[in-house]
């Protein structure tokens, strides 16, 4: 077997991921986590990094012995870094700061290099000059294979993510239009990010230059891979929503979710609400994009909640209110 076959297996699908039931009021209507701290690097990034791999493989732009090369602070570098590894390949993320090792050590455990580059957007042309194939997930958004996998699992009327990349969301709309599906792409949207101002006002390069407090989702720019056209409705979600919802989450199911999946929640709630307004019944799906131990120090912190001024529990009412608690 040649070394492309053989990466192209190491790259096939993974085993699905489940879907949890978050209790809600009786009224016909179900919500389902779809639970991607469940992928085998704890993060829906995992599959961004195998399918910007496949595609490299594809392309040839990756083959054996070829240096893999990422700019990115994320769960993104931990998944890629494991893939790396199993292709036998080199792998050097460039990260946005001063050297941290907690942050490093996940990558670096995986046999991975991690730079550190400040200011924080010089990581892009940091990682450009280094020999070796850049996967850009930014702008390169290749589309991954949440859509089939979860329409394989449900058939809901709502599926809620948020955007970063804008990939998820994109790949789940063009899944919807390609396969007839009778289901709508909604993306929760943090404070500070520009898919919200730019999907409204149909502004498709929208910058709002500040950063998201919200790990994970949430960006200063419309990236390439956001599709706006593909998306049906973008909820703007205060960042202390979130956070409680994030909260909400972790009591429900006793994961140390990141507040990118409360952000959702607290969008896929609002959904839920309008369709009970309305007397519809149905499914709606949220995304569970990681769960690891560092959100206990920040989105499930109050130290950290109240050095962000974030007022977390003034939604409390409304979560207990509109879910079964
Ligand atoms: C809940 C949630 N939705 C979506 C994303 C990613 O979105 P995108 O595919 O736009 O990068 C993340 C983070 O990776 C997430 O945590």
């Amino acid at each position: 077997m040649d070394w492309d076959t053989r990466a192209l297996d190491v790259l096939a699908a993974g085993e699905p991921t489940p879907l949890i039931e978050l209790p809600l009021p009786a009224h016909g209507i179900k919500l389902l986590l779809k639970d991607e701290s469940k992928q085998p690097t704890g993060s829906l990034r995992h599959r961004h990094a195998r399918a910007l791999f496949r595609r490299a493989v594809l392309d040839g732009s990756i083959a054996e012995g070829v240096t893999v090369v990422e700019a990115t602070g994320g769960n993104a570098a931990v998944a890629q870094a494991w893939f790396a590894r199993r292709l036998g390949l080199p792998y050097i993320v460039v990260m946005p700061g001063e050297r941290s090792p907690a942050r490093a050590l996940a990558v670096e455990e995986l046999g991975g290099e991690c730079r550190f580059v400040t200011p924080p957007l010089a990581i892009y042309d940091a990682a450009r000059e280094i020999d070796g194939h850049f996967l850009d997930q930014l702008g390169r958004a290749v589309p991954h294979d949440l859509a089939e996998e979860l329409f394989g699992q449900v058939r809901p009327n709502w599926v809620v993510t948020g955007a970063s990349t804008g990939v998820t969301s994109a790949a789940l709309g063009q899944w919807i239009r390609d396969h007839g599906e009778g289901c709508r792409v909604a993306v929760a949207d943090p404070e500070n990010s520009a898919y919200f101002p730019g999907w409204t006002l149909d502004v498709p390069d929208y910058g709002t230059g500040m950063p998201s407090r919200i790990e994970g989702i949430g960006r200063p720019r419309v990236e390439p891979g956001f599709r706006p056209d593909l998306v049906d409705l973008v909820v703007p979600v205060p960042d202390a929503a979130g956070v409680a919802a994030a909260r909400h989450l972790r009591e429900v199911t006793g994961l140390p979710v990141g507040a990118s999946s409360g952000t959702a929640l607290w969008a896929a709630l609002e959904l839920v609400e309008r369709m009970r307004a309305r007397g519809e019944t149905g499914t709606v799906v949220s995304l569970i994009g990681d769960a690891a131990a560092r959100h206990l120090t920040t989105c499930h912190n109050d130290d950290w909640t109240t050095a962000k001024g974030l007022d977390v529990a003034r939604h409390t009412a409304t979560l207990r209110q509109r879910t079964a608690s």
